[in-house]
């Protein structure tokens, strides 16, 4: 087993492009390995219950909700992206080759200003469903399974969002998606930002108190 800090320097986004055209034909990751990550992930810290639970008596308290796709639902899924409006881009090549997709997504406190405000119990919603998300990368990192946290685009939609039965109301905060072995002749893509860090000491010091 990896040491945490290992672990955590070893995680890095790894973007699988596929040909939409060609999506590949294996099974992808089984259920029972996603549920084991998804599992990993629900020890992550979270501060508030969400509003249901704390306020209405209603679903669980956990500020996050995970959406679950494996391989075979990944192709359906892009099958059925030109009933999302919006343009895919690269999800369709990711999508054509991904051994699973979480879409986890975050559940505001009610607003009269819009989906969602800026609020201490949003923000701790937002920071806690990134703590589960992180804790599932880190998992999948610990195995070996090639992972991206995107931003999500097209699936962070009321059209994906009614697709896949994600409530109207949660926020998306993350589209996870988990890869195979890169094929050979696999076009992969780095994060952009994975050589530009800074070492700790440049953003992070110690208070002085006198
Ligand atoms: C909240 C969040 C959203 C992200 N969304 C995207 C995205 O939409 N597209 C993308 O290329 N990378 C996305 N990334 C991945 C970052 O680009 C990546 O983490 C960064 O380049 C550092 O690379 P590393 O993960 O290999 O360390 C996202 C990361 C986070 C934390």
């Amino acid at each position: 087993m990896m040491s945490i800090e290992i672990t955590a320097q070893a995680r890095k986004t790894l973007k699988l492009l596929g040909d939409p055209a060609a999506p590949l034909a294996s099974p992808g990751l089984s259920r029972e390995t996603v549920e084991e990550l998804v599992e990993a992930a629900g020890w992550a810290p979270f501060h508030r219950p969400a509003y249901c639970a704390r306020e209405q008596g209603v679903g669980v308290v956990e500020p996050w909700r995970f959406t679950m796709l494996d391989g075979p639902a990944c192709r359906v899924l892009l099958s059925r992206l030109s009933e999302i409006p919006k343009p895919p881009g690269k999800i369709a090549n990711m999508l054509a080759v991904a051994d699973a997709l979480l879409l986890v997504t975050w559940l505001p406190e009610p607003s009269d200003a819009g989906k969602w405000e800026a609020s201490d119990f949003n923000m701790e919603h937002i920071a806690a469903g990134a703590a589960a998300i992180q804790t599932l990368l880190l998992a999948a990192t610990a195995r070996g399974i090639g992972n991206y946290w995107s931003s999500g685009g097209a699936l962070g939609t009321q059209d994906a969002f009614s697709m896949l039965g994600i409530e109207e109301s949660d926020v998306l905060l993350g589209a996870v998606f988990l890869f195979p072995e890169p094929p050979e002749d696999a076009e992969a893509a780095p994060g952009k930002m994975r050589e530009k860090r800074s070492p700790s000491h440049a953003w992070a010091r110690w208070a002085e108190l006198g």
